[in-house]
């Protein structure tokens, strides 16, 4: 069968697992597939940096857009990260040229998500982005083909492995915030800029997203009210837990009479709730349809091995020929929809 050729850009936590990933589980994806899985070309900044997995026989690109030209390349993997610069270009260039992208990058698609769709949808080439959402929990391909069938009243959850792991750490340890920080650091949790996780930027971005395929368009980013877990010390962890409660930063969007609210807070939830067991870098999504009822689902939030599985969920999509809209919804549904200002009282 003719393998599934990729091109790889970024090497970090996330590039590397995949490619690890892709080695471990060859036979396995390939059955799964239908044909082989391969990395034919790779691009990142530092061609010394040693990233504990074999490049050799790989294409190595300076520039990651060559990727996009280069013509042994089937799918673009976007594993770079940030909104702007090269990974949003890299993205643009191959969705216009008609080649598949495959992104674990929730910044780009919750600031790009609206224009992105246009490209993938007049170039017909898909854009999938399970990782870009609570790492390796299936929440994307939960919300838009599981869910797919009901009427969605609210999704959410918590969103982001750092925060989890730093609040679940310095309560369990009494360890402080910059110590736990470093620690989820090194873990290869966090952003390459961390403020993204603990301002609760990162936990919006995904919000945005979920919001999106729930309610069928794309939302506008900055209409959700974002607050972090900066000013969460060590007195407001035992102040919750004398009253029976957990501090967990969630996000939480659903549609009320005056349209979408969408919010990211540091929120107390009961000790024995569902959401009070999820500790460290788990994640939990949660979504509510007038059907279903509500529905939770667990996982790693963050770090290469979780990440690379959502990955490549979507390169075996690829690999099969499956074409899903990227909102699940024709990309012409209409401007980006703005939350509702938060009104609080
Ligand atoms: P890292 O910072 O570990 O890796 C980023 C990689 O991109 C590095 O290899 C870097 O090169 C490379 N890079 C940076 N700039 C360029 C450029 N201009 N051209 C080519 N390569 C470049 O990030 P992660 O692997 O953690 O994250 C990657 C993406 O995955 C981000 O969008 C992130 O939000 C997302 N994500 C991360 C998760 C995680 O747990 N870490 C989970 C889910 C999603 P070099 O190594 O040479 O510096
Ligand atoms: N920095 C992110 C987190 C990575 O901690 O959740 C996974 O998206």
């Amino acid at each position: 069968a003719t393998p599934l050729r990729l091109g790889i850009a970024g090497l970090g936590t996330v590039g590397a697992g995949v490619i690890r990933l892709l080695r471990a589980n060859a036979d396995l994806l390939r059955a799964r597939a239908g044909r082989p899985i391969e990395v034919v070309a790779v691009s990142a900044r530092d061609k010394t940096r040693d990233r504990g997995v074999d490049l050799a026989g790989l294409r190595w690109y300076e520039d990651a857009r060559e990727l996009v030209t280069d013509p042994d390349v089937d799918v673009v993997v976007e594993l770079i990260g940030g909104a702007e610069g090269t990974a949003r270009a890299v993205v643009e260039q191959a969705l216009a040229a008609g080649k598949p992208v495959v992104t674990a990058n929730k910044a780009l698609v919750a600031l790009h998500g609206s224009a992105l769709a246009q490209l993938s949808a007049t170039h017909n080439a898909p854009l999938l982005f399970e990782a870009a959402v609570a790492g390796g929990i299936p929440a994307i391909k939960t919300v838009r083909e599981g869910l797919a069938g009901d009427r969605l009243l609210r999704v959410g959850g918590i969103l982001n492995g750092t925060c989890n792991y730093i609040l679940t750490v310095m309560r369990e340890t009494g360890k402080d915030f910059a110590t736990v920080l470093k620690d989820a650091q090194d873990l290869g949790y966090a952003e390459a800029d961390p403020s993204t996780d603990i301002d609760g930027l990162d936990a919006a971005h995904k919000l945005t997203i979920l919001a999106g395929l729930a309610f069928g368009q794309p939302v506008e980013f900055s209409s959700v009210h974002v607050e972090g877990i900066r000013r969460i010390g060590a007195e407001d962890l035992s102040f919750a837990r004398a009253l029976g409660y957990r501090i967990r930063l969630l996000g939480l969007a659903h549609m009320t009479e005056c349209g979408l609210q969408a919010r990211v807070t540091p929120c107390l939830v009961p000790q024995h709730s569902p959401l009070a067991q999820v500790d460290g870098v788990f994640n939990a999504v949660v979504a509510e349809g007038e059907f279903v009822g509500r529905i939770m689902i667990e996982g790693r939030g963050a770090g290469a091995g979780p990440t690379a599985s959502a990955v490549t969920a979507d390169l075996i999509d690829i690999a099969r020929g499956h074409t899903i809209a990227v909102w699940g919804v024709q990309a012409s549904a209409g401007l980006p929809l703005r939350a509702a200002p938060i009104t609080l009282g």
